[in-house]
């Protein structure tokens, strides 16, 4: 065994001491984790991978790691602080990196957790690991599907468990106090990360560095501090106990494809049509228009979203709210279809991979289009 990698091997075995055998070899002077006190909220994380559960060749370098190692126990026991503030249960969803996540393991991931907080009440809440690459989707659509008003926190790092100052740690850390605390009851599934409590409809990852996940104009709720969570905001759209997104007849979700207008485009073309198209788009190209048009003759439902901004700024190039621009209001005046259209729907202040996810939870409930637009009005 190289040098490195026996460094390695001993850091993973640390992470995965228990915690009474962690405290104990605590340095000298910190705090001793409490024990398991039976007045505690009791919370359960349930982990997916990524760079939270990332182990490195070389600990403790600038090198690179395996997202996806460390089991959720291991996370678990890594943090002794966990014990003042929760009685923390740990459970495996999967552990890769979040790349390989699928619509088919949100379904899944969703039908999970509302399966534990309706059986077993006395849970507070839950926390979920995950990858920060695709955090964003899989919190949103646990957002609109999760029917519970019972707290719901996703939670990932940028630097790896094994890496140079590790965020892991207090990220999990802040959402296990956040999902613990009764003011996070009915605000919606939240991300929780560096500190901040962001509501998962708005969040965003703009950049891959601690610190990198915002909220936008709209989305940050709260913080967690020395003291606990503290919250200032609270979401007003439809979500928790109120979605109308039931999972239980739904083993698949409709393919919905996510495509991009730019000057000059001509469109997209598919060998097999998906159910459905959302566009990013700050306008239409009279052939872009056209396009889209021969789609929706197929009966492939389009909706438009505003490109979901700058990622080394943080600006939205135009997602600010209201509704982005139709291909209609492009095109030449059209000869009459030679079908009915389907619906052309604008989505809205949701960023295209985000109203990608609605609209394929939509279209397992309607095709009308009254009814899709206000699906988009109301979550
Ligand atoms: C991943 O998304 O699984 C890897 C990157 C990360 O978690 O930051």
């Amino acid at each position: 065994m190289t040098r490195r990698r026996a460094a390695g091997v001993a850091i993973l075995l640390a992470l995965a001491l228990p915690a009474s055998r962690a405290a104990a070899q605590a340095p000298p002077g910190a705090p001793t984790p409490a024990r398991a006190d039976t007045t505690l909220p009791r919370v359960l994380v349930i982990a997916t991978g990524g760079t939270i559960a990332g182990v490195q060749d070389a600990p403790g370098t600038l090198g690179g790691y395996r997202a996806g190692t460390l089991t959720a126990e291991q996370l678990v026991a890594g943090v002794p602080e966990l014990a003042r503030h929760a009685r923390v249960e740990a459970e495996q969803f999967s552990n890769v990196a979040s790349t390989s996540i699928t619509p088919a393991m949100w379904v899944g991931l969703a039908r999970r957790i509302n399966a534990v907080l309706r059986e077993r009440p006395e849970l507070a809440g839950v926390v979920v690991t995950h990858g920060t690459d695709r955090l964003e989707e899989t919190a949103f659509f646990l957002y609109l599907a999760v029917r519970s008003d019972k707290p719901v926190a996703v939670v990932g790092a940028q630097r790896p468990a094994t890496g140079i100052s590790p965020d892991g740690p207090m990220n999990l850390l802040s959402a296990v106090r956040t999902v613990a605390s009764p003011q996070a009851t009915g605000k919606g599934v939240l991300v929780v990360m560096d500190e901040r409590i962001l509501s998962a409809r708005e969040v965003r990852k703009q950049y891959q560095r601690v610190g990198g996940f915002d909220g936008g104009e709209m989305g940050m709720l709260g913080v967690v501090t020395a003291g606990g969570p503290e919250f200032y905001f609270a979401p007003t759209r439809r979500r928790g106990a109120a979605s109308e997104f039931d999972l239980a007849g739904v083993d698949s979700l409709p393919r919905v494809e996510l495509v991009y207008s730019y000057p000059g485009g001509t469109g997209p073309t598919f060998a097999t049509p998906p159910v459905g198209v959302v566009v990013t788009t700050t306008g239409f190209a009279p052939t872009e228009a056209a396009a889209f048009r021969a789609l929706r003759e197929q009966g492939v439902v389009l909706v438009t979203a505003f490109p979901s901004g700058d990622n080394a700024t943080g600006a939205p190039r135009t997602g600010g709210g209201g509704a982005p621009p139709r291909p209609d209001s492009a095109a030449a005046p059209a000869a009459a279809p030679s079908r009915p259209l389907a619906p052309s729907i604008a989505a809205q202040h949701l960023t295209p991979q985000k109203a990608r996810i609605l609209l394929m939870l939509a279209l397992t409930h309607t095709r009308d289009g009254r009814e899709l637009q206000r699906i988009f009005r109301e979550y």
